[in-house]
C-alpha cells in the first residue's frame, strides 16, 4: 500500500507583536516566522480500515482526537468525503523530535504534514494556498508550517507572505524539559495587562503590519545581515511569560552573556533560541551555558534556519 514520509520542521518567531483584539477572540498579530531544521518525521498510509490511527514514540503526545494531527486527518475526511470513502482510513506515525508544548509549533507542523500527506495519498491535487486555507481552521500556525522558510504572518498568524530565505544562520534551542507554558494563558494574561495599548482601528492595524514589512528586520533579512537580525529579535509575550517563569529569563541572560547574535523566547515559550554565526559558536555556547546552569532538566539543540516547510522524504 502506498505511503508517504514527510519532514515537518519546527518554527521560531524572529518577531512576535500583538497589535489588537479580534472579534473571533484571537489577537491580531504581526510575526516574522522562521523554519528550523529540527523537525518531526510523519508517515502517512492507507490502513484499509475506516478509522484514523495515530502512533507516536513520545509518551506525552496524545494519540486520540485531541491531537492536532488527528484533527487534520479528520478534517480531510470531512472536506473530501468521496476520496475518504474510496481510500478508507489513515495510519499516522509521528517520530517526535521537536520538544512538546514548547512554543515551536510542534503540533501545528505535524498537522501541516498530515494535510500535505493526505493530499498526496488521495491524489487530491490541492495547491499550497488551498491546503493553507484548510490548515487555518485547525490552528493559527498551521498555514505557515505548510510553506515554511522565512515569512511575515499577519491576521491571526494565518496570512502568510514569503520573505527572502536566510542562509548560514545557526540556532541554539534551549528548554527546561519539565517546563511548559499554556499558549491561551499567555495571550489571556497579555490581554489583561496590555489591552489598553491595543490598536482597534483596522487601518491602524494594517499600517502597523506594513511598518514591520518595510522595517529594519525585514531589511536585515533581505541582506542576510545576521548581526542586525540578532539585534532586532522581538517577542511581546516575553512581557508576561518571563516574570512568571524567572528560570526562562535567566536562561536568556545566560545566552546573551556568551555574545550570541541575539536571544529571545520563541512563541509563547518556554523555549528560548539564540542565533549564532557558526556551528562551532553554537556548540561552544551550548557547552558554556549548560556548564554554567548545570541543571539536568535543561536541554539544548543545535539547528539551522531551514528554507522550506513540509517536505516529502524517502521512506
Ligand atoms: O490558533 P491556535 O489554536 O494555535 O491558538 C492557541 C491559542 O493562542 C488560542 O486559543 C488563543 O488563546 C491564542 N491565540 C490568540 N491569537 C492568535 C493566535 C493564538 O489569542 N492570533
Amino acid at each position: 500500500m502506498q505511503s508517504y514520509c514527510l519532514f515537518a520542521p519546527a518554527k521560531i518567531n524572529l518577531h512576535l507583536e500583538i497589535i489588537g483584539d479580534r472579534p473571533d477572540g484571537y489577537h491580531e498579530l504581526v510575526m516574522i516566522m522562521q523554519s528550523v531544521s529540527l523537525g518531526d518525521i510523519i508517515r502517512i498510509r492507507a490502513n484499509g480500515r475506516e478509522e484514523i490511527r495515530l502512533f507516536c514514540n513520545h509518551p506525552q503526545v496524545p494519540l486520540d482526537d485531541t491531537n492536532l494531527a488527528y484533527k487534520a486527518a479528520r478534517k480531510m475526511q470531512q472536506e473530501y468525503p468521496n476520496a475518504s470513502s474510496r481510500e478508507g482510513g489513515i495510519d499516522i506515525t509521528i517520530e517526535k523530535n521537536i520538544p512538546v508544548a514548547a512554543g515551536l509549533a510542534g503540533g501545528s507542523t505535524d498537522a501541516a504534514a498530515v494535510l500535505v500527506g493526505v493530499n498526496l495519498l488521495w491524489k487530491l491535487g490541492l495547491t499550497v494556498p488551498e491546503l493553507q486555507q484548510i490548515g487555518a481552521t485547525l490552528g493559527s500556525d498551521v498555514p505557515f508550517c505548510i510553506s515554511g522558510g522565512t515569512a511575515l504572518a499577519t491576521g491571526r498568524g494565518e496570512k502568510i507572505e514569503p520573505l527572502p530565505d536566510l542562509q548560514n544562520l545557526w540556532v541554539v534551542l534551549a528548554k527546561y524539559e519539565s517546563l511548559s507554558v499554556s499558549t491561551p494563558w499567555a495571550y489571556k494574561t497579555y490581554r489583561e495587562r496590555y489591552s489598553h495599548q491595543y490598536l482597534s482601528n483596522p487601518e491602524d492595524i494594517q499600517r502597523r503590519a506594513h511598518q514591520i514589512h518595510s522595517g529594519d528586520l525585514v531589511k536585515a533579512i533581505s541582506q542576510n545581515n545576521a548581526r542586525q537580525i540578532g539585534a532586532l529579535l522581538y517577542n511581546d509575550l516575553e512581557k508576561v511569560v518571563l516574570p512568571a517563569y524567572p528560570a526562562v529569563a535567566e536562561l536568556i541572560e545566560a545566552f546573551k552573556r556568551k555574545n550570541v547574535l541575539g536571544c529571545i523566547m520563541s512563541g509563547s515559550g518556554p523555549t528560548v533560541f539564540a542565533l549564532c554565526e557558526s556551528q562551532s559558536q553554537g556548540e561552544e555556547v551550548i557547552s558554556q551555558v549548560t556548564a554554567e546552569i548545570d541543571n539536568p532538566d535543561l536541554h539544548c539543540w543545535l539547528t539551522q534556519v531551514c528554507p522550506h516547510g513540509i517536505m516529502t522524504v524517502e521512506n
